[in-house]
C-alpha cells in the first residue's frame, strides 16, 4: 500500500517528536515517498538533519528564506508539496497546531500546507494529559474530525510529565497501518473533476424578524463536499444558512434564500462536471416579505393570513443547459417515496436520485447517520445500508464516477 506513495509527514512540537525518526523509516522502507515538514517548535525535539537523512529530501520549516542573500526560495513550495501529497500525517500534532488548523490558520509552513491540501489529512494528537482533555482541544478535535479529518487517537498510559492518561503517540506500527487504512480508502477518482455541491436549508423572509425555513443541518450536503475533497476533486459548496465548519480545501459560498442559492447554482453550475442538489430549497416563499416588523395588533381577528409564491426550481431552471454534466438530486419523502422520486428524477432530467425518509430511525435531519435509496432511470432502487453520512457520501460518489468517464 506504501510502494510509490507521497506522504507529506508533519512534525510539531511535543516530546514524541523523537518518534518521527523511526516513522521515517519505516515508510521509507515500505516503499513511500517522504517529505517532512516541521514547526519551529518541533525542531527543539528532534533535528531536521536527523528526519532530512532518514527521508533522503530537504526538510521544510521556514515559510520565507531566512536571509535576503540566500538563493531565492521557490515561493510556491507548499502549494507543490500540497498537490504531490497522496497523504498528510502530523503527528506528532500538538494542541497548538491542531487549534490553528481548526481555525484555518496559515502562521507558518506546516499550516500553509494544510489549508492548500487536496489528500486526506490524518492527525496524531500527542500531548500531555489535561492538555488533550482541555475542552478547547476536545471541541477543535471534534470540528476537524466533522470537516473530514482522520484522527488517530492517542494511547493512554505513563506521559513524559510522569501523570497517567489519555496523550501518548501510538507505536510507529500502529501509525503505519492507519495510514495505510486511509490511503486504501483514499480513492483519488475525482482528481481533475469539479463538483458542485449544495447543501442545507433556505431562508424566506416574512420581515425583518421571521422567516420560514425547514428542518435541514445541512450534515448531508456537507459530507458530499468533504468526501469529494478528499478524493480529489476541486469543490464549490454552496451553503443556505447552517452551524458547520467548511471541509478542508473546499469553497464555500454562503446564501440565505432560494433565489440567492438559484443565483449561485447558474452561476457556478457551467464550470461544474458534477452537481448534487442536497439542499432542501424551499417551494414557497412569502410573496411580500414585509419591510417593518409585522404586529400582533396590526391583524384583526385571531388569525393573519400569508399570501407565498413558489419558488423557481432549481434543478428544473438548469436542466436544459445540463450536457455532459452529471446532475444528482435528493428527495426527503415521507410516504410514496420510491415513486414520488421516480417522478422527480425524469421531471428533473437527472442521473440519479438519493431518497431518504426522515422518519426512519438513524435517517434524516441533524442525524450523523443516513439511510437512502439509489433511484436512477430504468434500475431497480437500491437500498444503502444505515451508515454515517460521510460513508453515505462516498457511496453517492463512488455512483457517480462511471457516469463522469
Ligand atoms: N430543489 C430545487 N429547487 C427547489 C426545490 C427543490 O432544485 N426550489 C431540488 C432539491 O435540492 C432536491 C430536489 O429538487 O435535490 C427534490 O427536492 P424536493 O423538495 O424533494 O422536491 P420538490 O420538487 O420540491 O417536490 P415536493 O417538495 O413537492 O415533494
Amino acid at each position: 500500500m506504501l510502494t510509490g506513495r507521497h506522504i507529506v509527514l508533519g512534525v510539531t512540537g511535543g516530546i514524541a517528536a523523537y518518534k518521527s525518526a523511526h516513522l521515517v523509516r519505516e515508510l521509507i522502507r515500505g516503499g513511500a515517498e517522504v517529505q517532512v515538514v516541521m514547526t519551529h517548535a518541533a525542531t527543539q525535539f528532534i533535528t531536521p538533519l536527523t528526519l532530512s537523512t532518514l527521508s533522503r529530501r530537504e526538510v521544510i520549516v521556514e515559510m520565507f528564506p531566512p536571509s535576503p542573500d540566500q538563493p531565492t526560495m521557490q515561493w510556491t513550495k507548499h502549494i507543490d508539496i500540497a498537490l504531490w501529497g497522496d497523504v498528510m500525517l502530523v503527528a506528532p500534532a500538538s494542541a497548538n497546531t491542531i487549534a490553528k488548523i481548526a481555525c484555518g490558520m496559515a502562521d507558518n509552513f506546516l499550516t500553509t500546507l494544510v489549508l492548500a491540501l487536496r489528500c486526506p489529512l490524518v492527525l496524531a494528537p500527542s500531548m500531555d494529559v489535561d492538555m488533550y482533555g482541555n475542552e478547547a482541544t476536545q471541541r477543535n478535535i471534534a470540528a476537524l474530525r466533522e470537516s473530514g479529518c482522520h484522527i488517530i487517537e492517542p494511547e493512554s498510559g505513563e506521559l513524559a510529565s510522569g501523570l497517567h492518561g489519555a496523550g501518548r503517540l501510538p507505536d510507529v506500527d500502529h501509525l503505519v497501518k492507519e495510514l495505510a487504512k486511509v490511503l486504501e480508502s483514499a480513492h483519488r477518482d475525482f482528481r481533475g473533476k469539479r463538483v458542485l455541491v449544495t447543501a442545507g436549508p433556505t431562508h424566506e423572509a416574512i420581515d425583518p424578524i421571521r422567516y420560514i425555513s425547514n428542518r435541514s443541518s445541512g450534515k448531508m450536503g456537507f459530507a458530499l463536499a468533504a468526501a469529494a475533497a478528499q478524493r480529489g476533486a476541486d469543490v464549490t459548496l454552496i451553503s443556505g444558512p447552517v452551524h458547520l465548519q467548511t471541509p478542508l480545501t473546499v469553497r464555500r459560498i454562503d446564501v440565505t434564500t432560494a433565489h440567492e442559492m438559484a443565483a449561485a447554482v447558474e452561476r457556478e453550475f457551467p464550470a461544474a462536471d458534477l452537481l448534487v442538489m442536497a439542499a432542501a430549497v424551499a417551494d414557497f416563499s412569502p410573496a411580500h416579505a414585509s419591510a417593518t416588523k409585522i404586529k400582533r395588533e396590526e391583524q384583526t381577528g385571531d388569525s393573519m393570513t400569508l399570501t407565498l409564491s413558489k419558488v423557481p426550481d432549481i434543478l428544473k431552471a438548469i436542466a436544459p443547459s445540463k450536457g455532459k454534466r452529471v446532475v444528482v438530486g435528493f428527495a426527503l419523502e415521507t410516504d410514496d417515496g420510491v415513486a414520488s422520486a421516480q417522478r422527480k428524477l425524469a421531471a428533473k432530467n437527472l442521473d440519479f436520485i438519493v431518497l431518504n425518509n426522515p422518519r426512519d430511525a438513524g435517517a434524516g435531519f441533524g442525524v450523523d447517520t443516513n439511510i437512502v435509496t439509489i433511484i436512477r432511470p430504468d434500475a431497480k432502487p437500491e437500498q444503502l445500508p444505515r451508515a454515517p453520512k460521510i460513508d453515505v457520501a462516498h457511496a453517492i460518489l463512488t455512483r457517480a464516477v462511471p457516469l463522469l468517464q
